[in-house]
């Protein structure tokens, strides 16, 4: 199949890749001229794992191109991958779904099939046709549909390809065809629903991922105060099939262009259509909890931070990727540089974004440059870099032997045995 793709970010530019892969001839679309220009050169404008190789593999059937008019004329699906930030209020922003839709009802010339897969608010699919059906020329037809994509940033080739569910929202039986064509090769259960029900099914899925996590982490805070411990828990609650093990690992909480801005969004639009839903308050209130707490037990172990050396390992949202978007590092260096603390830090991706967020930190090759010294070392990100990082080493470098553990990445009685003060979370 011939498919443009509009939007060149995470979500766009792998499904663009992958739909090569597939077999599919795909146009990438982004008006970004500096990404393009960079992309016609099989430069990404992303790390993530496997997908340079991806891409080159399939150079031939991929196009790279800053113009929608000339993007889409061959095609007969487009997808619209295009960002939706959040606005102050929290609301999704969603100006350039409806630009991109003016300009495909505007250069279109024939049929074409226009598949929302950004993360929209419930009901955009529904002013996405209402939008088309004002500014398509007479005599042409089109259908709209809503394909949510559930791939996670640094695992997103496998995602795509191995998806636990392929979720399509259509209103015709030609939108339905030519989707369930497209997704033929991919082996996965496939849910056919209408265009509100698929919206729907992203923002729950993400909102209930985010529940889960900030569940484990309210509970790893009493098994703090109660001198249990949250791995276990988790493992005991996880065997359970009915709750699963996965998302139940604590720590200082989720961050990422995702579960915040989606959790924001999801509580907007319900509001709007009436449906308060103030369990989702609580699940963030829950995890900027988690960095406050963090921040408060580093200030405990080292009495004051003032002038103190605090070193931070990891400044990603999570591994495997150099995204800082509502990085819990962030806040949680921001409340140490308000102590007076000093900030050496080191990651393995996000060094060059961190140097745009913050001047005044002293960025570290490695992790021994960073422990060289420091007054203790907070693990932010759990790098395997991390968990293989030699501890005599490190203990030998640190002023004091103070490792605080924000991802768990350590067992605290080995690390007790090492000579560290050492302290995780909920445990
Ligand atoms: C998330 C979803 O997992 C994807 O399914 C979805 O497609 C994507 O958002 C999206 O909407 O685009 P992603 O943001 O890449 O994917 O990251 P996750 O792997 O889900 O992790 C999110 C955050 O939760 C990270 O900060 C991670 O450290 C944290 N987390 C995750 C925990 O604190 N505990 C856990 O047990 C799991």
């Amino acid at each position: 199949m011939k498919i443009a793709i509009i939007g060149t970010g995470h979500v766009g530019l792998i499904s663009g890749v992958c739909f090569a892969e597939l077999g599919n001839e795909v146009i990438c679309i982004d008006n970004d001229e500096d990404k393009i220009l960079n992309l016609k050169k099989d430069k990404l404008p992303i790390f993530e794992p496997g997908l340079q190789e991806l891409l080159n593999k399939n150079k031939s059937r991929l196009t790279f191109t800053t113009s929608i008019n000339e993007g889409i004329q061959d095609v007969g699906v487009i997808f619209i991958c295009v960002g939706t930030p959040p606005k102050p209020s929290g609301d999704a922003d969603l100006s350039t779904i409806e630009k991109v839709t003016n300009q495909i009802a505007e250069f279109m010339h024939d049929y074409k099939l226009v598949v929302d897969k950004s993360t929209v608010p419930v009901r955009t699919g529904r002013r996405v046709k209402q939008l088309m059906q004002k500014k398509v020329k007479q005599g042409l037809s089109f259908d709209v549909a809503s394909n949510p994509e559930f791939l996670r940033e640094g695992a997103a080739i496998y995602d795509f390809m191995h998806p636990d569910r392929i979720v399509i929202g259509v209103e015709t039986e030609r939108a339905k065809k030519i989707l369930t064509e497209l997704y033929e090769p991919i082996k996965s259960p496939m849910l056919i629903t209408d265009i509100e029900s698929a919206e729907l099914i992203k923002h729950a899925s993400n909102s209930f991922l985010a529940t889960k996590i900030s569940f484990i982490n309210a509970v790893a805070k009493i098994c703090e105060q109660a001198g249990a411990n949250i791995e276990q828990v988790a493992q005991g609650i996880g065997l359970d099939h009915r709750i699963g093990p996965e998302f139940l690992q604590a720590g200082i909480g989720f961050g990422g262009f995702c579960f915040p801005k989606d959790l924001r969004a999801f509580k907007k639009i319900a509001e709007k259509l009436g449906c308060e839903f103030p369990l989702l308050h609580e699940v963030e209130e829950i995890n900027e909890s988690m960095k406050k707490l963090f921040v408060t037990k580093v200030e405990e172990a080292l009495w004051n931070l003032n002038n103190k050396t605090i070193g931070i390992l990891g400044l990603s949202f999570k591994p495997d990727t150099e995204d800082m978007r509502y990085a819990p590092s962030i806040d949680i260096i921001n409340m140490f540089q308000k102590e007076g603390a000093k900030i050496r830090a080191y990651d393995p991706q996000a060094m060059s974004i961190a140097k745009r967020i913050f001047k005044n930190i002293e960025y570290c090759k490695d992790v021994y440059e960073v422990a060289d010294g420091a007054d203790c070392l907070c693990i932010i990100t759990e790098w395997k870099e991390f968990k293989e990082m030699n501890l005599e080493k490190i203990k030998s470098l640190l002023k004091s032997p103070i490792i605080m553990d924000g991802r768990n990445i350590f067992e605290k009685e080995k690390m007790l045995k090492l000579g560290f003060t050492y302290q995780g979370i909920g445990k």
